[in-house]
């Protein structure tokens, strides 16, 4: 006997195919987390501008900053002296890092969250970002 289409058969295609379309955008699997706190990321130190570092010292002091870190122990946020030994001390770490100061974030010390610093220009969280990459201990 030849079986006739039935509705069944419909919702089934029907659901099958939205299956694969969710199938087509997989969730990225999470990997566990499970890193050394300080990863240190290899690149070339390039001399800093002493006037530089001494204005974003300045800039830091007037800022929120010291309300989530200190320059050589972690509190809400990681000491400074962590964050400079964990990046190369160049130009295209200072701008990402001054990125990061205003755009805020979490995820590269764990979970807490830095909030957003948007009132800032990005030459002076350049200027921020240059001080805080001057802490490299030995320097
Ligand atoms: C509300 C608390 C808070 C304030 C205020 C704050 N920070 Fe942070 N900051 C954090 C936290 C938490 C992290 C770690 C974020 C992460 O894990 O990605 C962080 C990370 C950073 C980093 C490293 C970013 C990275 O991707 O490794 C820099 C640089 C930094 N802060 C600079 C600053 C400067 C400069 C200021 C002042 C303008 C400031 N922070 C104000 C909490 C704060």
């Amino acid at each position: 006997m030849k079986p006739s289409p039935r509705p069944a058969c419909l919702i089934f295609v029907y659901a099958f195919g939205l299956g694969l379309f969710a199938c087509a955008d997989p969730v990225p699997e999470q990997e566990p987390v499970k890193k050394d706190y300080i990863r240190k990321i290899e690149g070339v130190d390039e001399p800093l501008s002493p006037e530089e570092i001494q204005k974003g010292e300045v800039l830091i002091a007037y800022s929120d900053c010291y309300t989530c870190h200190q320059k050589d122990k972690r509190s809400k946020g990681p000491a400074f002296e962590s964050i400079a030994a964990r990046y190369p001390a160049n130009k295209g770490y200072v701008s990402l890092l001054a990125l990061k100061i205003i755009q805020g974030g979490s995820g590269a010390w764990g979970h807490p969250v830095m909030t957003p610093h948007p009132t800032l220009t990005e030459d002076d969280a350049k200027l921020m970002a240059t001080y805080i990459l001057s802490l490299k201990t030995g320097n």
